[in-house]
């Protein structure tokens, strides 16, 4: 082949690299496909993982989106927006969050008021390994909350 023919490969082959390099800087989970599959007909997902917002605001543009064409089953619209709200979401500073912030996570009034009672006694809470500490709540549902809690 050619040189000159050759070029027009080479971009090809750039281009799908570029794709596959920017798809893979999705952070894993079990709504990526979906999300992908959803959100990436009409527009590229740079000014989607750029936002940071509550799962309401999620579900809120999701529905925005769905009404502008965005085509999934009820179950596929619930794992895009969980998939949104676990990995783009504004972070709770667990040294600030109020009960109904932790609540609001998932976790049982009865956990947040621990929580909170924790941070009291301890001045702050430092790190996951410490707020796994905390007397009251399940080391899993910290685990959990990983991607959503900031010190
Ligand atoms: C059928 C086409 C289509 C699909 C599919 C689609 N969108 Fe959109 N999206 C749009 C259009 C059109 C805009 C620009 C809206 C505007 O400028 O007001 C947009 C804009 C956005 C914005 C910026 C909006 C804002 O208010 O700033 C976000 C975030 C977004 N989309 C998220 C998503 C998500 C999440 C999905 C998957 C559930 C999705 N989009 C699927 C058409 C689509």
């Amino acid at each position: 082949m050619s040189i000159s023919r050759l070029i027009p490969v080479l971009f090809a082959a750039l281009a799908l690299a570029t794709v596959a390099f920017a798809q893979d800087e999705l952070p894993a989970g079990a709504g990526k496909e979906t999300f992908r599959k959803m959100c990436t007909t009409c527009h590229g997902t740079e000014g989607i993982v750029r936002s940071k917002m509550s799962k309401e605001r999620w579900a809120t543009i999701v529905d925005d989106m769905l009404s502008r064409g965005a085509k999934g089953t009820d179950e596929e619209i619930d794992q895009v927006v969980e998939y949104l709200a676990a990995n783009f979401s504004k972070k709770l500073n667990v040294n600030k969050a109020t009960a109904s912030d932790f609540t609001a996570l998932g976790l049982t009034a009865d956990e947040a008021q621990a929580i909170i009672k924790y941070r009291v006694e301890q001045g702050s809470v430092k790190d996951f390994e410490a707020l796994a500490k905390a007397p009251g709540v399940a080391a899993e549902k910290v685990a959990a909350l990983k991607g959503r809690l900031e010190f």
